[in-house]
């Protein structure tokens, strides 16, 4: 496995592949990404993995100065995983100037997440985009992108990016990597205290009600919402959302909607979570 810092290293590195399978991510790697790059290994000979905490997609009240920085433990997990290459740039080989010029997300970026992160989406997007041009410069016959499902909404625009740029990119989504009790893999537990841990699976197992709720053939989504709303804010959380959307918009479900996902996101004390469960009825 090679460890790469510059745009121009990692061309040099990729320009004779025939097959790039890529993993973005920001590192402090847990089972969940590792799980993304198993299905990388799958899909071509080559498996690049980028690390890189972008500050574009970080709000000014956010936490990106304390994002977790653990390159040496990912690159042992990355080579344990079969990954070819880590891409790990630092901000000035990413940013060598002001990125004035950014991807404009769809509206849906404005909602959910957006709404309580304005401009999130948009630093995803274009950090993306960025990427896409840096690994799959050379037109290679195979070029895969692979995304967790546990990000629905970054992966549904990153769909879209790909789609409305043309981008010769297929885009993989894996299923979202969980702890034993529920808690879905995130680099943002690492934040929570013992008692703030044993509390987090509040959050699936709401989501969990609303799918079952569905299951039995309710279908007041919004008073489902609001009753797991409640539940959680009395346990202690701040919810920024629970919703029951269309799994292939992302929009308030039409009358016989099949196809739907229940997201969340909220703050146990200083952490902000988030989950979805898809659910077909
Ligand atoms: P990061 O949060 O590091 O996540 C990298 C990838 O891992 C994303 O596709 C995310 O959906 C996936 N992932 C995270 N937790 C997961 C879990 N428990 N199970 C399965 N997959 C999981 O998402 C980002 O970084 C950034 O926004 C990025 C796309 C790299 C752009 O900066």
């Amino acid at each position: 496995m090679q460890t790469i810092h510059t745009v121009a290293a990692l061309r040099a590195a990729l320009k004779n592949q025939a097959s790039i399978a890529f993993v973005p991510t920001m590192g402090n790697l847990h089972a969940g990404h590792i799980h993304l790059v198993e299905i990388a290994r799958q899909h071509a000979e080559c498996v690049v993995v980028s690390i890189f905490v972008n500050p574009l997609q970080f709000g000014p009240n956010e936490d990106l100065a304390s994002y977790p920085r653990t390159l040496k433990a990912d690159c042992e997990k990355l080579e344990t995983a079969g990954t070819d290459i880590v891409f790990a740039p630092n901000t000035g080989e990413m940013y060598p100037e002001t990125q004035t010029m950014t991807i404009t997300p769809p509206p849906i970026a404005s909602e959910l997440c957006g709404a309580s992160r304005p401009g999130h989406f948009a630093g995803v997007a274009t950090i993306v985009m960025k990427l896409f041009n840096i690994v799959f410069f050379n037109g290679s016959a195979r070029q895969v992108a692979v995304f967790g499902k546990k990000d629905f909404q970054q992966l549904f625009i990153i769909k879209e990016l790909v789609k409305q740029f043309n981008l010769p990119i297929e885009i993989i989504a894996g299923e979202t990597v969980r702890e034993a009790d529920g808690l879905a893999m995130s680099s943002r537990n690492g934040y929570l205290s013992a008692q703030e841990r044993a509390s987090a699976t509040q959050l699936n197992s709401a989501l969990q009600s609303i799918v079952d709720a569905i299951k039995s053939g309710n279908k007041s989504f919004p008073a489902l919402e609001t009753t797991a709303i409640q539940q959680l804010c009395e346990a202690g959380w701040q919810v920024d959302y629970i919703a029951v959307r269309s799994a292939k918009t992302l929009l308030i479900p039409k009358e016989n909607e099949r196809d739907l996902v229940v997201l969340a996101a909220a703050k146990i004390g200083t952490t902000r979570l988030i989950d979805n469960l898809t659910i077909t009825i």
